[in-house]
């Protein structure tokens, strides 16, 4: 199959969190497994000096085998130094930036002159181009045959835009309508991409359920039943070449299951960055992420007294909201000595953070699938969660089931649901056998990608069955 995946960003050449380690690392599974896959993305400022020219619209380099991968030009749209948006909020014209990388990707691949199969749309900032498909090439023989796909990694974040916008879209005026771009008087480009996509998909099982119920639907519910039929949930797998404790270029020294005393060493290493008392029978709870209301950091304010009181040290890793970043710095100064926060985007430290903690602090309100506990277990760090989206499918409680468990999962998504499974876990920390036998556990569990890229394909053939 020719697959193009489309997507605002790729690891390793922008990243804001885990769309792009996906779209970083499905594509090479594709590629792998004998497909002929190349990738689609904005030329950034930050992905300057990562490509060749390759016209006048466009830069290239190869990943994989042979895996190209396409930078499209707009100086104006893309040469920022953030993605989204900067401490002013999201940028006020992006709905022209990813309706031009929707429109530019349609124009590119023609002009490449080889149709391809599968087009694989990811979350909003694509969502438009299952409806130019089936609007603005509608009857164009080159993409007869072109399936399109969308992925949902985040319910939440929809591109939506005030109606008057429509015009900027480059798209028949009729499709503001609610069966097609329209959602209560507003565009939606991800609520365009569930209703022309050809498949639809989810990246986890739970997700997938959780996205169609009126808690978690974000106000798509609806629309989601109404296309269930087309909707599948698939685990997100982890890149385990790259996240690898035994090779990890950013640990010094790098360990293996066997050798878990070597993790001490990143602790300690950890402790003294943070300036934070160098101790080995203290465990620490680490936390990586985009600092945002789903990542739950409004219950740990609410828990943090009652959690300082406890035998435990705290180190926080993250940008995002303003808000948030002011919480962080506040808790670290207040708790110097037992708490640490690292207000910035930094792949080589965070890599630190895994392999340093004990416990991974993931208490968020949803989380369509998660990479940052399966990190966490890789590096023998074990995550303490609520059980929503992907942390429902990737860990199972130590405390319940000793023999499968993994991790420790929240009664409830409350400060008592929280400060229990500390507990617990402070429980297993203090049993130096126990928690030892956990953590050699915890790093042979596996989510391969070639196990979801296989689910992909089953996906992608579906589609062009009805071609
Ligand atoms: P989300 O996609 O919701 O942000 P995921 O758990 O799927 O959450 O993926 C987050 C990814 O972003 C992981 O690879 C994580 O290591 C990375 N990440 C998040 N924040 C930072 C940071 N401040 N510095 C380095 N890496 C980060
Ligand atoms: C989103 C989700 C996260 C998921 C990632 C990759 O950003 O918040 O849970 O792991 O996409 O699919």
């Amino acid at each position: 199959m020719r697959i193009v995946f489309v997507a605002s960003e790729v690891f390793p050449f922008a990243k804001t969190g885990g769309l792009a380690d996906v779209c970083g690392t499905l594509p090479l599974e594709l590629e792998r497994l004998g497909h002929e896959v190349s990738i689609i993305m904005p030329g950034y400022r930050c992905t300057d000096g990562r490509h060749q020219p390759f016209n006048a619209h466009a830069g290239v380099t190869t990943i994989g085998k042979d895996l190209k991968v396409y930078f499209l030009r707009h100086p104006g749209f893309y040469d920022r130094s953030e993605l989204y948006g900067d401490a002013a909020g999201d940028y006020p014209d992006n709905i022209d930036r990813f309706a031009f990388l929707c429109h530019e990707t349609l124009r590119f691949l023609k002009g490449l002159g080889t149709p391809v199969d599968i087009i694989h749309c990811h979350d909003w900032q694509t969502g438009l181009i299952p409806a130019l498909l089936k609007e603005n090439y509608a009857g164009d023989p080159f993409f007869a045959r072109t399936r399109s796909i969308l992925t949902i990694h985040n319910l939440a974040y929809q591109g939506v835009f005030p109606k008057e916008d429509m015009s900027r879209l480059g798209i028949d005026g009729k499709l503001f309508n609610p069966g097609a771009l329209e959602f209560y008087e507003k565009i939606n480009f991800l609520k365009g991409g569930i209703v022309f996509a050809d498949h639809i998909t989810a990246v986890s099982p739970q997700y997938a359920r959780e996205i169609q119920t009126r808690e978690w639907g974000c106000g798509l519910e609806g629309v989601i039943r109404q296309n269930k039929e087309r909707l599948a949930g698939i685990l997100n797998g982890l890149d385990y070449m790259h996240w690898d404790p035994s090779t990890d270029i950013f640990l010094d020294p790098p360990y293996t299951d066997g050798g878990l005393q070597a993790k001490a060493i990143h602790k300690g290493k950890l402790q003294q960055a943070l300036r934070l008392p160098v101790v080995d029978d203290i465990p620490v709870f680490g936390f990586v992420g985009r600092l945002c209301y789903q990542k739950g950091l409004d219950l740990l304010e609410s828990a943090f007294d009652d959690l300082m009181k406890r035998p435990l040290q705290a180190v926080f890793m993250g940008v995002g909201e303003e808000k948030y970043q002011k919480l962080l710095v506040k808790l670290a100064k207040k708790y110097s000595q037992q708490c640490g926060a690292i207000i910035r985007y930094d792949e080589s430290f965070s890599h630190m953070v895994y392999a340093g903690s004990d416990f991974f602090l993931m208490p968020s309100i949803y989380e369509p699938c998660g990479l940052t506990q399966m990190i966490s277990l890789r590096y023998g760090t074990i995550p303490l969660v609520t059980a929503v989206g992907g942390l429902a499918d990737t860990v199972t409680d130590f405390s319940r089931e000793e023999a499968r468990g993994n991790g420790f999962i929240m009664s409830a998504h409350s400060v008592e649901g929280l400060l229990e499974a500390v507990d617990r876990a402070l429980g297993v920390f203090s049993r130096q056998e126990l928690f030892n036998g956990l953590r050699i556990h915890a790093m042979a569990c596996r989510w391969t990608w070639e196990s979801s890229a296989r689910h992909y394909i089953e996906c992608y053939e579906k589609c062009l069955r009805s071609a």
